[in-house]
């Protein structure tokens, strides 16, 4: 098992969280995209654009080196643009993604954990994701307590208490 540590996420994480907004994106290698047309796609885009703004907060996962290998953020969204999993305009909702070397190895389900307490410590009592029932992550989600509140075709909308 390799080592690696989690700290805040802060502004010039941006890059970092743009490369894990596309792993999540791209989640299924059959329907894989370009960096670029990902990050072109307005409804993908709008979870990072003009990152980081007040309401903002994640964190990342650094390698011994203080290399980034994973990240997880939550954002609001209001309700007249909600994003896939947005269930009320004051619940954040949270994207994860780990680099391909570094999954299976904890940093998923590490960093899920520190988004929950710094989800708890700004006083927000929700947490919501949007999750494709074919991502084995959704197992993961479960096991850190989300449960499903809404059904898409393909996609739950998730939530979890954080206090
Ligand atoms: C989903 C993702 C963030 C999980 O991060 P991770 O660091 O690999 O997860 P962890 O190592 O913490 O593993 C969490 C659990 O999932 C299991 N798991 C990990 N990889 C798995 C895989 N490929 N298939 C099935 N289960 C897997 C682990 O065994 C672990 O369960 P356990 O604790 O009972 O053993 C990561 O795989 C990823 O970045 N995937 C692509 C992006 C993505 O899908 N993001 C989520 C979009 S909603």
């Amino acid at each position: 098992m390799n080592a690696f540590h989690i700290r805040p996420a802060v502004g010039p994480d941006a890059r970092v969280l743009a490369d894990m907004l596309v792993e999540a994106s791209n989640w299924n290698p059959v329907r894989s995209r370009t960096r670029v047309t990902v990050l072109e796609d307005a409804s993908v885009r709008r979870y990072i654009a003009g990152w980081q703004r007040p309401s903002d907060f994640g964190c990342v996962a650094e390698d011994a080196r203080g290399v980034a290998v994973g990240a997880t953020w939550a954002r609001l969204f209001p309700a007249n643009e909600p994003g896939y999993g947005f269930v009320a305009s004051g619940v954040p909702e949270l994207t994860l993604g780990v680099y391909p070397p570094w999954r299976a190895q904890g940093v998923g389900r590490a960093l899920l954990r520190e988004l929950a307490r710094q989800a708890a410590a700004r006083g927000h009592a929700r947490l919501s994701l949007s999750v494709e029932r074919a991502n084995f992550a959704q197992r993961l989600y479960v096991s850190e307590g989300f449960v499903t509140v809404a059904s898409g075709d393909d996609a739950d909308t998730m939530v979890r208490t954080v206090r």
